[in-house]
């Protein structure tokens, strides 16, 4: 049984993380979506929202299920049997640091990362700017689901 995790911060998910899971959910048998608790950022939605948005996101994916972890990731993933960390991968900007935090986990465990690239679509996208746009009274909509629209425009009526 192949567990592997999707690891993030998302605040808020959007349309290019769910086309990171969704194909991890086709390849892995089990994924497990797990919110990164980061107590130094303040991020627009608390974790609970986070995780509220993700598992409406998520309930057509029967072996898809949301967490949260607070400290080594690699920790998260002992911790719960997983043997992958499953990552997607924007532009060439992205594998640098990817890389070096994929090499970093290994060298602490056996844990392995795999790399998705991302649809040609999402390429560009990213949480921090759709709540920059959105912020601004910008259109969001196509870039992250239906409900994610209405929380984001909830925050900053
Ligand atoms: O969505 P993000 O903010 O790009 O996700 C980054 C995340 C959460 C995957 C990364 O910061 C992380 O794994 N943090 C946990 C702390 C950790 O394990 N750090 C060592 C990595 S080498």
């Amino acid at each position: 049984m192949a567990k592997v995790v999707c690891p993030g911060s998302f605040d808020p998910v959007t349309n290019g993380h769910l086309d990171i899971i969704e194909r991890a959910a086709r390849l892995f048998d089990e994924v497990v979506v797990a919110v990164l608790v980061n107590e130094n950022k303040r991020g627009l939605f608390s974790i609970e929202e986070r995780l509220q948005m993700l598992d409406q996101a998520t309930e057509h994916l029967p072996n898809v299920s949301t967490g949260s972890f607070k400290g080594l990731l690699v920790d998260f993933c002992t911790d719960n049997g997983i043997a992958a960390i499953v990552k997607g991968l924007r532009a060439v900007t992205d594998f640098d640091y990817e890389l070096q935090m994929a090499q970093m986990n290994g060298s602490l465990t056996d844990v392995d990362t795999m790399f998705i690239p991302t649809t040609p679509e999402y390429s560009f996208l990213a949480s921090s700017l759709v709540k920059e746009v959105a912020k601004h009274g910008g259109d969001v909509s196509g870039l992250v689901p239906g409900f994610v629209l209405e929380r984001l425009a909830e925050k900053y009526a």
